[in-house]
């Protein structure tokens, strides 16, 4: 065995990524380069949960506001809920925002404002699973961590042809993922099999001729590396239906704010009727003149694809707030031409959008 502990194929394995990773690093914005000091485990804890189900591209720009506006985390733990959620609208998976709080809270609190640097002590603060305690105790405090996540998982299926179908493959690809993870450089070594994952180990057309494991990879030495990871049979996504409310009055629209507990939880949204793949209850919560618009929007979650309706209607004041909330839900009112700064999820920010264009343009029964 060498002195590292990898047997020579893995070392070779890792020594040709290390030596790929030097030249060819991705520059990332919360990203120490190649060899160079460990980064702040602020900014690593930060974009780890960020990149949680989420592209690169996608976070870079929360990523920059996040850190010029908490740029500590006793300066995120101070933050109000609020503004958090609001900062975090359009970047989705919300339980992520509702944790990254808790556990700058009890860091910045309990621990005195020092992240541990072990993979245990990394998981039990909210927000944090085994990936994350991985990544974040290998890029942060360069500690010998097996760091998998979905594209890790691709790369390593491919290098050793794993048969398995996925989900099942999944202790396997962790065990091999073991096998090649070098002793040191291991925050390098992670990220250099993420950068292979995102930029030339793609799940269709993976660009083998400029990747530097190719003589090493049993897939593409057996001509067939898009065929990994090998999927069992996916089972299609149920639809759910439901609509929302849009009420206006005085130039304002009804906002909810949704229960901390599930789906968007904490963020504020359109009141509505519950979504179900029967389509259950379209009754309308008030008596007025109400417009439906012809086009629902649509919106993919994790577990289901939402077609949500939108019922439009304007009161001719605001009336008493209590009745209000008694029909569509606790929330408030908020000016129309301030929506923007709602932080509105995703699918809301589009209902926002249709209820919002001109009359006659959507709606089928003006
Ligand atoms: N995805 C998750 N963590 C990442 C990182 N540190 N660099 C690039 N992509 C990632």
């Amino acid at each position: 065995m060498p002195v590292d502990g990898l047997m020579a194929a893995e070392r070779s394995i890792a020594d040709a990524l290390l030596a790929h990773y030097r030249v060819r690093a991705r520059t990332l914005p919360w990203r120490s380069p190649p060899g160079a000091a460990l980064p702040d485990p602020y900014r690593v804890w930060l974009s780890e949960i960020m990149l949680q189900q989420t592209t690169v591209a996608a976070v870079i720009p929360y990523y920059h506001r996040f850190l010029a506006r908490w740029p500590t985390v006793e300066a995120l733990a101070a933050a109000q809920d609020g503004d958090l959620m609001a900062a975090w609208a359009g970047l989705g998976y919300y339980a992520r925002a509702r944790n990254l709080l808790a556990c700058a809270r009890k860091v910045a609190g309990e621990l005195g404002g020092l992240f541990p640097s072990d993979e245990a002590a990394l998981r039990a603060l909210p927000g944090i699973g085994a990936y994350t305690a991985a990544a974040i105790a290998a890029i942060a405090f360069g500690q010998r961590a097996v760091v998998v996540d979905g594209n890790v998982e691709r790369v390593v299926s491919r290098l050793f042809a794993v048969e398995t179908p996925m989900p099942a493959a999944k202790p396997e690809l962790r065990a091999l993922t073991d096998s090649i993870t070098p002793d040191a450089h291991a925050g390098d070594f992670a990220q250099a099999m993420m950068d292979l994952g995102a930029t030339i180990c793609t799940p269709t057309r993976p660009a083998c001729l400029t990747c530097p494991l190719s003589a090493r990879c049993a897939a593409r030495i057996a001509g067939e590396a898009e065929r990994y990871p090998v999927k069992a049979p996916k089972k299609a996504k149920p639809t759910r239906r439901g609509v929302a409310w849009w009420v206006e009055a005085d130039g304002a629209v009804w906002l909810v704010r949704r229960p901390d507990k599930g789906l968007l939880g904490g963020m504020l949204g359109v009141p509505g009727s519950d979504w179900t793949e029967t389509g259950g209850e379209t009754g309308l919560p008030l008596a007025g003149d109400w417009l439906l618009l012809n086009e629902p929007v649509r919106h993919v979650f994790t577990h289901f694809a939402l077609e949500l309706s939108i019922a439009r209607m304007r009161l001719d004041r605001p009336g008493d707030p209590l009745e209000i909330a008694k029909a569509l839900g606790p929330g408030q009112w908020w000016p129309r031409e301030r929506i923007a700064e709602a932080g509105l999820p995703t699918v809301f920010a589009r209902v926002a959008r249709a209820a919002m264009a001109p009359r006659g343009e959507d709606g089928i029964n003006e």
